[in-house]
């Protein structure tokens, strides 16, 4: 069975002062008036076999999360369990402790669909295609990661060099075949489900990722993975024995086994502080990937968001919600209620948002976390 599990945690500091902690990036709406987070439900819900989707989140989200989930008309909240963390403690923990309530709740064999709350996917059909891909591959043993065509030498992401293609071994109409069968060449077959990842590496050096986008071998680590729950575990047990037995110790001790499930502080502050892709996908003997036919962005900065958003004007300006421009180029403005007017500027990202405004240069959008880092130490 496919349970999509959503992670949601994390600032997103570097799209203040929209995205902050009280209210971070998953809620933060798009141009359609919908929050990232409804649309991963949306996506998750696609792909779920019975309904069910478990999400790992900050007890301090929790009934934000569930309000922005009651919106979705698709959504029964009886069905969609929460994990709530007092504490980030970063992907291993969140993960690890999902696959050992599903584990439990669902049965070893659930494959679960790790899902970051905090991705825009337009091309849905695709993407629910490319998921049950990765489930077959899920079925036979495999971690599974998406793989996305990079565009730059992104430092901010993980890589995945690619290798032999896995084939179908079953016919074509089974959605789970039992086994996966390598063909020697990384070629195209029809009936590929995916290909064997050769090597993992997560946030290298600038200079490394030029390599690496030069050499076209490479896709993106989307951050998303799909992967049976025992598999998940096994491989824990190997590779990350420490995150697993804290884990383990975090889930049998639960205050309660009923959603919302909540943990004792004590032992959730016990795990590492650890992502997945360091402590287990990096380490793990049989990862695939699946090249993504869909469109993907993390929308890391104003930067990323302004290149999605609203259409450019003739001199490259985009604008959402009220503002006037006037001999300008090359600006992203964005303003909840009052009007903002810019005159004679470029390359410029301006966002008000009535007890904020953010002016930066595009293209040093990325040091927005800085501000944030400022206003902690002076709060
Ligand atoms: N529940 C929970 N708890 N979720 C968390 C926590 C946590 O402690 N920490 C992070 N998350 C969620 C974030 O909200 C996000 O949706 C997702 O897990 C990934 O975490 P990030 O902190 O955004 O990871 P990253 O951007 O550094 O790197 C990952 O994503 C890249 C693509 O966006 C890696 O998987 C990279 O390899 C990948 O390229
Ligand atoms: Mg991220």
């Amino acid at each position: 069975m496919l349970v999509p599990v959503i992670l949601s945690g994390g600032a997103g500091t570097r799209l203040w002062p929209v995205s902050r902690s009280a209210y971070p990036k998953p809620f933060m709406r798009m141009g359609d008036g919908e929050s990232l987070l409804k649309k991963t439900l949306d996506r998750a819900l696609r792909c779920a076999d019975d309904g069910t989707v478990l999400t790992v989140t900050g007890r301090d989200y929790y009934f934000l999360t569930r309000d922005e989930y009651a919106q979705h008309d698709g959504a029964n909240l009886d069905t969609l369990p929460f994990l709530l963390e007092p504490a980030g403690r970063n992907t291993a923990p969140a993960v690890v402790l999902a696959a050992l309530h599903a584990r439990d709740r669902v049965g070893a064999d659930a494959t679960l669909l790790i899902l970051p709350a905090d991705h825009l996917i337009r091309d849905l059909d695709a993407f629910v295609a490319d998921a049950r891909r990765a489930a077959a591959l899920a079925q036979d043993g495999w971690l599974v990661t998406f793989g996305i065509r990079p565009t730059h030498p992104e430092t901010g992401f993980g890589y995945i060099r690619m290798g032999a293609a896995i084939e179908r071994s079953m016919d074509d109409a089974s959605p789970h075949p039992p086994s996966g069968h390598l063909l020697p060449q990384a070629g195209e077959g029809k009936a590929a489900l995916g290909r064997v990842v050769n090597a993992f590496v997560e946030k290298p050096n600038l200079q490394t990722a030029e390599s690496y986008v030069a050499s076209g071998d490479y896709v993106w680590n989307s951050g998303m993975f799909c992967f049976r729950a025992d598999a998940l575990l096994a491989v824990a047990a190997a590779v990350c024995p420490d995150v697993l037995a804290a884990a383990e110790a975090c889930h049998a001790h639960a205050m309660n086994h009923e959603s919302p499930i909540e943990f004792h502080r004590e032992a959730f502050l016990a795990q590492p502080d650890i992502s997945i892709d360091y402590a287990i996908m990096e380490r793990a003997p049989k990862v695939a990937v699946v090249p993504a036919t869909f469109d993907w962005s993390d929308i890391g900065s104003w930067k990323a968001m302004s290149d999605l958003e609203a259409e450019a004007d003739d001199q490259g300006n985009r604008v959402r919600g009220q503002a006037i421009v006037v001999e300008s180029t090359n600006c992203y403005i964005q303003s909840d209620a009052r009007m903002v007017a810019a005159v004679g500027v470029q390359d410029l990202v301006i966002v008000d948002t009535g007890d904020a405004v953010l002016v930066s240069h595009r293209e040093r959008a990325q040091q927005v976390k800085l501000v944030v880092e400022r206003l902690r130490a002076t709060n």
